[in-house]
């Protein structure tokens, strides 16, 4: 609890470019869990050195993903919108959790299992330590809610049970946090493969939309997108490339589904892509916009960057000083 609202925690890396799978399935919900609750959005840097990173395009990508953050629509004076590597503490609370974690806990982590598969040439520590450092994101704010996607919830049941265990050991010092399954976002497909989800990590660009991508790249790749070989626009899951388009329709409009198939009635594949693509590009638009921005004014965003590390790093070191007390390290004199 934090000025009488419960404490919100979520981070997103900045790997890649943010798809509109990540807009609509999390940013957005965001923005409106931002009003209820007392928000830490976090560009969670060190998760990504876990795979390797060119450094200048790592820079770039994470200040764009911040900046994203605000383009958005997350208030940088209300919400906490700051750099994981901004903030020590993190680093410090990961280990001292690493050491209430074990190894068959973390070996049995299924993103760790496909990541390692995925990178065979390097599988570093840090790739499976990666749940504890997500542990430590959690616990530092004492955050009572995490929306996450299905592919985090592992994650949050270790960050629960590493909470209870050292509670366990020391009384009350972490709040245990609890996965946020409100409302969900739309699940957005892969334009060139629906049984997938659109990914930032995905290898052909023709795949997603990325929410920086120009509106004559957004309409070209909709134009390019695999649909089957039938006529009809109906909203079924037998139709997985036509659903995917109509969800994304519907999710950029706020169009009801009766209505958005009402709307294609008569209407081609190709009209389909096209109205598709109009909407997109609608919807990013002003995102676009309050982006460039947001990049154009250095001072501003610098300024933001700056003391919103600061109110991170004071919440931080509040947990992380009791946490040090707990375990035995000596209190420092000031
Ligand atoms: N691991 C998350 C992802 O890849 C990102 C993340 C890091 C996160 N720390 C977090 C999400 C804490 C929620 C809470 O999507």
């Amino acid at each position: 609890m934090l000025d009488g609202k419960k404490t919100l925690f979520s981070g997103m890396q900045a790997t890649g470019q943010l798809t509109l799978g990540n807009y609509l399935g999390a940013l957005k919900n965001w923005v409106h869990l931002s009003d209820e609750y007392q928000c830490f959005f976090s560009v969670v840097d060190l998760h990504s050195i876990t795979v390797r990173q060119n450094p200048t395009e790592l820079r770039q990508r994470a200040r764009n993903l911040l900046a994203l953050y605000i383009a958005a629509g997350l208030d940088p004076e209300k919400n906490c919108i700051y750099y994981q590597s901004h903030v020590s503490g993190h680093a410090e609370l990961s280990w001292i959790l690493s050491c209430y974690t074990y190894m068959g806990e973390l070996s049995r982590m299924t993103q760790f299992k496909d990541k390692a598969a995925k990178h065979a040439d390097n599988i570093n520590a840090g790739l499976f330590t990666y749940p504890v450092l997500m542990a430590a994101d959690i616990l530092l704010y004492q955050t009572d809610v995490v929306p996450v996607g299905d592919d985090q919830r592992q994650h949050l049941e270790l960050t629960r049970d590493i909470a209870l265990r050292f509670n366990h050991i020391y009384g009350d010092v972490f709040t245990i946090p609890e996965a946020y399954y409100g409302k969900s976002g739309a699940r957005i497909m892969s334009l060139q493969d629906a049984s997938k989800k659109m990914s930032k990590s995905d290898e052909n660009p023709n795949a997603s939309i990325y929410l920086l991508d120009a509106p004559e790249v957004i309409m070209r790749k909709f134009k390019r997108a695999v649909t089957d070989s039938d006529t009809k626009i109906i909203y079924t899951e037998q139709k997985p490339e036509i659903k995917n388009l109509l969800d994304i329709y519907m999710a950029t409009t706020g169009i009801g589904e009766q209505e958005a198939v009402a709307s294609f009635e008569g209407k081609g594949y190709a009209k389909l892509k096209e109205e598709v693509g109009e909407a997109v590009v609608a919807c990013l638009e002003p995102i676009q916009k309050r982006h460039s921005d947001l990049i154009k004014n250095k001072d501003y965003l610098d300024g933001v960057i700056k003391s919103n590390a600061e109110k991170a790093n004071y919440y931080a070191a509040k947990t992380l000083r009791k946490v040090q007390k707990k375990v035995g390290f000596p209190v420092r004199v000031r």
